[in-house]
């Protein structure tokens, strides 16, 4: 029987704090669940301490997100672990992971303490964890740079406090596979208790290693794997889940491991997590990139189309990719869009039927053909839709031209109350833009504004995904559209509703302090 390498996935923790503009909690739900899809063993999806709305949305996954294990990460102070402890109450299984640096470097100029005293610091936040949960992990953040006797005592300590799993990470991206792997072999032959804990490891990409690392570590022993889809984290990111996945599914027969990853869920989860996140995934990207499966060489379309394997070690389909295309039109009925997105994997309660059909008509009227990833950019865009919204669109109207400048005239409800105001800008995106800002009365700054084709050639949707700050806050708002100065009001409007949410959680918080 082979061994199980467990697969941590932290997109919705270390992916999420390096994203421009935090998540909302409803996209982090969404997310979770397509994270749970993946059968994950372990999923870690907040720093509960780090602000009440991140607390709110390990809560809300602990309670509603059935399946993996559900962890919370906590700095080695006893306030982390309390807030962890509490926010994770709910959950069916649940982990307490805590950290402390251990490398000279970290430890001199970040915490100015000894070894000594951060294995103490270890030690009494593993034994309050133990008091939550019997799942605790303690991480030595920077060990790819402590020395291994070092990382000896302390993980010793630990385990003898009670931690479960150990794990190691390369917080910089430093350290090359064979000197990975020699740390591993190092605490596995040097630390008396070794056998008591799962050996976890966690890689950065800063020089691109994060995955040829994660998987010499599992060669030496280590037995968890921390990575995120798509690879998105900190500076250059983590280890991919999608590659680690796979490259422990095709190459069983030389490493000897297996996951439990349900490998057909990864395309579908890699693109929620690109559009939800905002963060595209580039073209060549290995397992999810466009180009994956695509022959392009005339030679490896030929040896493609007499024996597949010949150019392909993977099929799409074992990733999800699905295989063909079916177009749609206005006639189009609704079970056959139900069946076409059975096949692309998605279930009935992933989307709200009536409204989805009700954006698809409109859709199909205008492009004639309504494709897959038209069909998948609807479940995203009608989620994140909401008819309760505080600010909705009616319509936009503009008009541009090479010769003059160029208006547009908005029509919005607020609190379901008619406005509509025109103005002129240096083009249609910037004219209904401030046509928006005369509406509401509140000027948000446009800080990055990127546009988007999803789809193929003239008839693609437009997608636009703007940061925007208000009040010292960045938010992410993604509108889709067949005309782009519709996507672009769109997304705005998305931003004014976060705003607007947000103000209303705080307007919570100070009544609830007053009274
Ligand atoms: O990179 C790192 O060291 C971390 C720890 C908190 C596990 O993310
Ligand atoms: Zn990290």
């Amino acid at each position: 029987m082979q061994d199980k390498v467990w697969i941590f996935d932290t997109t919705l923790r270390d992916g999420e704090q390096a994203l421009k503009a935090s998540l909302t909690e409803a996209d982090k739900l969404q997310l979770a669940h397509a994270i749970s899809r993946l059968n994950v063993d372990v999923m870690e999806v907040g720093f509960p301490i780090s602000s009440p709305a991140d607390f709110r949305a390990v809560q809300r996954i602990a309670t509603e997100v059935k399946g993996p294990i559900i962890c919370g990460l906590a700095r080695a102070v006893a306030k982390d672990i309390e807030a962890c402890g509490e926010a994770l109450k709910t959950a069916e299984q649940r982990r307490i992971h805590t950290f402390i640096a251990t490398s000279p470097l970290h430890l001199q100029h970040k915490l100015r303490m000894s070894l000594d005293s951060a294995t103490e610091m270890a030690i009494k936040s593993i034994k309050l964890a133990r008091q939550y949960t019997d799942d605790v992990e303690f991480s030595c953040e920077d060990a790819g740079r402590t020395p291994h006797d070092d990382l000896c005592r302390i993980v010793e300590a630990a385990i003898n406090a009670g931690a479960s799993t150990i794990n190691l990470p390369d917080t910089v991206g430093y350290v090359t596979p064979d000197e990975y792997a020699a740390m591993i072999y190092h605490l596995r032959n040097n630390v008396p208790n070794i056998d008591k804990a799962r050996l976890s490891v966690h890689c950065h990409n800063d020089l691109g290693l994060a995955v040829a690392n994660s998987i010499a570590a599992v060669q030496a022993g280590a037995r968890q794997i921390e990575c995120t889809i798509n690879g998105i984290g900190e500076r250059a990111g983590n280890c991919s889940l999608e590659e680690v996945a796979m490259i422990i599914k095709m190459r069983q027969d030389h490493l000897k491991v297996h996951t439990g990853i349900r490998s057909e869920e990864i395309y579908r989860a890699s693109r929620q997590v690109s559009k939800i996140c905002n963060m595209p995934v580039q073209p060549n990207k290995a397992i999810v990139g466009e180009n994956a499966f695509a022959h392009s060489s005339g030679i490896h379309q030929d040896g493609v189309l007499k024996a597949q394997n010949t150019y392909e070690i993977m099929s799409p389909e074992s990733v999800g990719v699905p295989s063909n295309q079916l177009n749609m039109t206005s006639r189009s009925g609704r079970h056959v869009i139900e069946h076409r997105l059975a096949e692309l994997g998605y279930q009935k309660g992933d989307y709200d039927m009536d409204s989805l059909y009700e954006s698809f008509l409109t859709l199909a009227d205008q492009k004639g053909t309504v494709y897959d990833y038209d069909l998948e950019a609807m479940i995203y865009f009608n989620q994140i839709k909401d008819n309760d919204e505080q600010y909705q669109l009616q319509f936009v109207n503009s008009t541009s031209n090479s010769q003059s400048v160029a208006s547009a005239t908005i029509g919005m409800t607020i609190g379901g109350v008619a406005y509509q105001e025109a103005a002129t800008g240096n083009g249609p995106v910037e004219a209904s833009f401030l046509a928006i800002e005369r509406v509401t009365g509140m000027q948000v700054d446009v800080i990055e504004y990127n546009l988007d084709a999803t789809g193929q050639g003239a008839s693609s949707l437009g997608q636009v995904d703007i940061i925007a700050k208000y009040d010292g806050k960045q938010y992410h708002g993604a509108g889709l559209a067949a005309d782009i100065v519709e996507a672009s009001v769109r997304a705005l409007i998305r931003v004014y509703n976060l705003i607007y949410r947000a103000q209303q959680v705080s307007d919570l918080k100070q009544q609830r302090k007053a009274g």
